[in-house]
């Protein structure tokens, strides 16, 4: 399955960046708010990406980020975030992925995520290994979280934005440093390859962590995802993905500055 996810993520990658000039200057449009965009490119995307699934794994059922799709967890589903990180898609900023995983139950068992404008290939699948353009990742063995490099996100919600801006804030004073880079499934990957120690956000949809938790928990990171009722006072929204040495110093310093809140 991680070989079907690849090879339409690539395609979906290659049109996300031959549709770009066009997509960015005439099919602009906003969501929720004004920093949510959706782009044509956005929309094309997630249609090559249903229509290639349809060819290759038909009656499949697929929870896109533009179009929707089946809710229910149980059985298999495709999830597909089509351009994750629109913002920086919008402005030219390189960093943005196609974004395609394949869950059973919920639990996500391949994933691909597909950078256009630099061609990176991250892939996964469960059991096997997280791989960036075929070499095998493994994630920092940091053990110090004030020695680590963290990234994080922030939601289309004026609300919680300016929440998170406080944590992100209270934060800064426990790691070595913090990176906003706009893209969810490539700061997951950046944990995989060891580019950050950490990564968190809180209001990620399924889109955003499907592919890129599988990459970073197959090169060795634990993995908290979002989850009804939490009892460990980190909310019923966040995703924490770390490397094994920081995890549990982390997750502190995150109930410490009350992150699960926002
Ligand atoms: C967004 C990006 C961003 C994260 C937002 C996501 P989108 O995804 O992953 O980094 O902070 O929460 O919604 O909307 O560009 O697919």
């Amino acid at each position: 399955m991680s070989e079907v996810a690849v090879q339409i993520a690539r395609e979906a990658a290659d049109l996300a960046k031959s549709v770009r000039d066009e997509a960015v200057t005439d099919g602009v449009d906003t969501k929720s708010s004004e920093t949510d965009v959706v782009t044509a490119g956005d929309k094309a995307v997630e249609r090559l990406v249903r229509d290639r699934l349809a060819e290759l794994r038909p009656g499949e059922s697929v929870l896109g980020e533009e179009e929707g799709g089946e809710a229910a967890l149980d059985g298999l589903r495709w999830v597909v975030d089509p351009i994750d990180g629109t913002v920086n898609y919008l402005y030219g900023f390189p960093f943005y992925s196609v974004s395609l995983a394949a869950q059973v139950d919920g639990e996500s068992v391949a994933g691909a995520v597909v950078e256009p404008v630099s061609g990176r290939v991250w892939s996964a699948a469960k059991g096997c290994g997280a791989f960036l353009d075929g070499q095998r990742l493994r994630v920092s063995a940091t053990e110090r979280l004030e020695l680590s490099l963290v990234g994080t996100g922030f939601s289309y919600s004026v609300r919680r934005r300016t929440a998170q801006a406080r944590v992100v804030g209270d934060m800064l004073g426990k790691v070595r440093d913090i990176r906003r880079a706009g893209a969810a499934s490539l700061d997951l990957c950046a944990v995989a390859a060891g580019w950050l120690d950490a990564t968190y956000e809180v209001g990620l949809h399924r889109w955003d962590w499907a592919a890129g938790a599988l990459v970073a928990t197959e090169a060795g990171a634990n993995l908290r995802l979002p989850v009804k009722d939490a009892a460990d006072g980190l909310g019923d929204e966040m995703v924490v993905c770390s490397a094994p040495g920081i995890t549990e110093r982390m997750a502190d310093a995150l109930r410490e500055v009350d992150a699960g809140s926002v």
